[in-house]
């Protein structure tokens, strides 16, 4: 009876994150719109299609990856720094173009 009252615990612990985490990417992606349309958009075309730079969608980079190419820079893409665009806002931007196409 214990272990099983554990359990329905853990489970019901599980459901409550899995809904927080589901408001939290929602939230996230209108916010990577907001900072791609400001930033990115200009190169990467309003939805990621591309224009003076490669599509993004489908997204083809986990965000850190996403962060560490913002960061170096690439090709003609100057380097973006913390004071352009926060680590968060570039996690935001990535939620915002998988939530425009994953690909598939
Ligand atoms: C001034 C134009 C410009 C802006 C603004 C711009 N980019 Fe880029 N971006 C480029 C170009 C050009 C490339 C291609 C570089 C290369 O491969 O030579 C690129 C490449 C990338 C890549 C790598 C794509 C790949 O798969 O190789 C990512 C990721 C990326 N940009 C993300 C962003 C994000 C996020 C923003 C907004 C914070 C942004 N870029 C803003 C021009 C831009």
């Amino acid at each position: 009876m214990t272990a099983y009252k554990q359990v329905f615990t853990a489970l019901i612990g599980l459901s409550a994150m899995a809904a927080f985490s589901g408001t939290t990417v929602a939230a996230d992606a209108k916010k990577g719109k907001e900072v791609f349309e400001r930033i990115c958009a200009e190169c990467h075309g309003p939805m990621g299609e591309g224009d003076k730079g490669p599509p993004l969608v489908p997204l083809l980079h986990q965000p850190d990856g996403m962060i560490a190419i913002a960061r170096a820079g690439k090709g003609e893409m100057p380097p973006w720094p913390r004071a352009t665009v926060s680590d968060d806002e570039i996690r935001s931007v990535a939620a915002y173009l998988k939530s425009l196409g994953d690909g598939s």
